[in-house]
């Protein structure tokens, strides 16, 4: 039996799903039961029925779905697996942050801790961002966390202005609007489509600006036959596979999330075997934190 035989066994014996992110690698990816981005897993993780959730992705996103299912085993096939973005803002800084905009509402980023979210009015992800950030008056003062790229993305597009906190994906900060040009001399007339993870520079010359769901559906719908992807480079594997009359060039060969490489066949497999790491909330945080991320779902 090889591995994916052997995982695919563990599941049914488990009755366990498999959720995997965009960025994993190809060979996860083929073997989980939905891949997608962090809203189309939240939504997946949220109605799911099986005992055991295995999320191979980052660790907020394993939190997220624990959240979501109080019920549940959630399984992380490496706990080490975190988003250094998530962790560039702590409960502690977000509460300093309130107390100094009294009346400011206050809205994170998936990419964060339970601890943030749990003191937050309600979340986003990128692929709901501007939907959700519209249910806002125009006036209303609103505290962005962490990300100050995502923030700035779409408070341009709403015109408005968020209070921002300096947190950034170290993997989307290494894009520069350079390699952009350098790809576009390379591939005359492919669209380039880029993360709202990326520096406003990069942005700004993209032709689409994407969450990796929305890159996947554009992808599906454009006529162009060459795309440059300028995000991690696990979503070429889902891009190719999907799409197969057509060729998707990364904008650069270094976008690589260490994190979203950790987990491997071997430990996904071994997870489902030792039903660890699980990935749990006290109810403290899981209770306040899933109102925001129920504020979410309701309203995207
Ligand atoms: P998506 O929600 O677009 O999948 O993004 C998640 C993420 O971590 C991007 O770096
Ligand atoms: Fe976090 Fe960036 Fe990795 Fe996404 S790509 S999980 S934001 S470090």
């Amino acid at each position: 039996m090889d591995i994916s035989q052997e995982i695919a066994e563990l599941k049914r014996r488990r009755n366990a799903v498999i959720l995997a992110h965009n960025y994993e690698r190809g060979e996860v990816q083929d073997v989980a039961d939905y891949t997608g981005d962090s809203l189309e897993l939240a939504r997946r993780a949220a109605g799911v029925e099986a005992d055991v959730i295995v999320f191979c992705g980052v660790y907020f996103m394993a939190e997220t779905a624990a959240i979501l299912n109080p019920g549940k085993t959630v399984l992380i096939p490496d706990e080490s697996a975190g988003c250094p973005m998530a962790d560039m803002i702590t409960g502690e800084q977000l509460r300093k942050l309130k107390a100094e905009h009294p009346g400011a509402k206050a809205v994170c980023y998936v990419n964060s801790t339970a601890e943030v979210k749990a003191e937050c009015d309600i979340c986003v992800t990128s692929g709901n961002a501007e939907r959700v950030m519209r249910t806002f008056a125009p006036d209303e003062e609103i505290i962005f966390v962490p990300d100050q790229h995502l923030g700035s993305h779409v408070a341009g597009i709403l015109g408005a202005k968020y209070i921002l906190w300096p947190g950034y994906c170290p993997t989307h900060a290494k894009l520069t609007p350079g390699m952009i040009e350098q790809a576009r001399l390379a591939h005359p007339g492919a669209p380039v489509m880029v993360h709202p993870e990326c520096p406003k520079a990069v942005r700004d010359i993209a032709d689409q600006v994407l969450s990796t769901g929305g890159m996947c559906k554009w992808a599906r719908e454009t006529d162009a036959k060459t795309i440059l992807v300028g995000t991690e480079l696990g979503i070429c594997h889902r891009l190719a596979k999907e799409n197969p009359g057509k060729t998707f060039i990364p904008v650069a060969e270094h976008l690589i999330c260490p994190n979203m490489k950790k987990t491997t066949l071997e430990k996904l497999r071994d997870c489902l075997v030792n039903l660890s790491p699980q990935v749990t909330v006290p109810p403290a945080i899981a209770i306040p934190a899933k109102r925001a991320i129920d504020r979410m779902l309701e309203v995207s």
